[in-house]
């Protein structure tokens, strides 16, 4: 069975790999504790269940939910995006589910990016920005997210030949894996950027919701001109514990999100309706739980800060997301310091190499696992001799 080029070129997703190695520990009876993986362990708020066995219950939601959702879910998106960012967005127009957010970032390279053209990706990042561009023959550009810029990319290393060459640039804040936020500042100078180059600036905003110590993370779309040159992508994956039920969105640029649409409706048939109807509840209902939530994810953040601190790592109190990013210990690569806390303490978390070539030095933990298997798994970082 021959694969086409393009598979086979590619790599296989690299949290694919690992599951599979932790499983393999699992049946030989080892208690892994995994740390490598943003996978929500606590549940949505008891309103959003009830809504989806609501809708399920009824005799008309088991049909296709269409291509584009549902009016009400599109409304509630738009809803949501004007009282949490202030932002205006026609429901319409502006305004596309997805069946989680990864397939629209996969998608967007199938719908914008043609043979040699560039996209521009963090590195470190969240390895679909260029995976979606490498499957049609796009050339991946890496920009550094440096500790000593506060893991933000520096555009004016960006080389004009490059940026004249480039379709798609991805940001992502607050981001994954490195914990950085970023300043309406920040995005107003992405803006210029992309504006000037004519390029579709693609800001993947899954953790704006997962903020600690007071902090709010801004929109991309809250940049004054920003709907000229933007497609933001969200998901209530992290934001309200719903990874597995697969609700993602699109916003912003009409055109990109017609075009998405387009692609889309000729690849998929949409989101099961009593899903769209608990996602649309989520998204205006009682917003109360979030802080409560938030608040448990601050806990277990303290704990592994506490843990790393005591066995000697360096680590950034991070003001969002559900990751810590930590400095492995000298004389160690990113991947060997990996192996031995999974292979001798059965404690996994992602090697930063996995998430570009500037993630090498560093690990990063998931709070997304029950407070005591963290602090247990703390406890097994001491005893790591090394
Ligand atoms: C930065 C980032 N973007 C997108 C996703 C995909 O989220 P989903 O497809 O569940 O909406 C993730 C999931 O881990 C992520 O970390």
């Amino acid at each position: 069975m021959q694969q086409a080029q393009r598979l086979a070129d590619f790599p296989p997703y690299v949290f694919a790999a690992i599951g599979r190695r932790i499983a393999r520990m699992r049946r030989e009876g080892i208690d892994v504790i995994r740390l490598d993986i943003g996978n929500p362990d606590l549940p949505p708020a008891p309103f959003i269940v009830e809504k989806l066995y609501e809708a399920v219950r009824q005799s008309d939601t088991h049909g296709y939910g269409g291509y584009f959702g549902q009016p009400a879910l599109r409304q509630a998106m738009a809803t949501y995006y004007q009282r949490r960012f202030d932002v205006a967005l026609d429901p319409d127009t502006q305004v596309l589910p997805l069946i989680g957010s990864k397939e629209g970032i996969f998608n967007l390279a199938l719908a914008f990016v043609n043979p040699g053209d560039v996209v521009l990706v963090p590195d470190p990042g969240y390895p679909t920005y260029a995976g979606g561009a490498r499957v049609v023959g796009g050339e991946v550009v890496t920009m550094p997210l440096l500790a000593e810029n506060d893991f933000m990319p520096d555009f004016d290393a960006i080389p004009a030949e490059v940026a004249g060459r480039a379709k798609l640039l991805w940001l992502n804040y607050p981001n994954n894996p490195t914990g950085g936020v970023a300043s309406l500042e920040f995005f107003r100078k992405a803006v210029a950027f992309a504006t000037k180059h004519n390029i579709l600036l693609c800001h993947d905003a899954p953790y704006v919701e997962l903020t600690y110590d007071g902090y709010r993370a801004p929109s991309l779309l809250q940049v004054p001109g920003a709907r000229q040159v933007v497609i933001e992508f969200n998901s209530l994956s992290k934001s309200y514990n719903m990874a597995g039920w697969r609700v993602g969105m699109a916003v912003g640029n009409q055109d990109a999100v017609a075009a998405l649409g387009k692609l889309k409706s000729n690849i998929d048939s949409g989101l099961f309706l009593a899903v769209q109807a608990a996602a649309a509840a989520a998204l205006t209902g009682d917003q109360s739980w979030l802080a409560e939530r938030n608040a448990i994810y601050r806990q277990r953040r303290d704990i592994v800060l506490e843990g790393l601190t005591a066995a000697g790592f360096k680590a950034r109190t991070p003001q969002a997301t559900i990751y810590v990013w930590a400095q492995v210990p000298d004389g160690f690569t990113s991947a060997e310091f990996a192996e031995r806390l999974l292979s001798e303490q059965a404690v996994s978390v992602s090697p930063g190499d996995a998430f570009g070539v500037h993630g090498e030095g560093y690990v990063r933990i998931s709070l997304a696992r029950a407070t005591e298997r963290i602090q247990e798994a703390m406890a097994r970082l001491q005893r790591l001799r090394y």
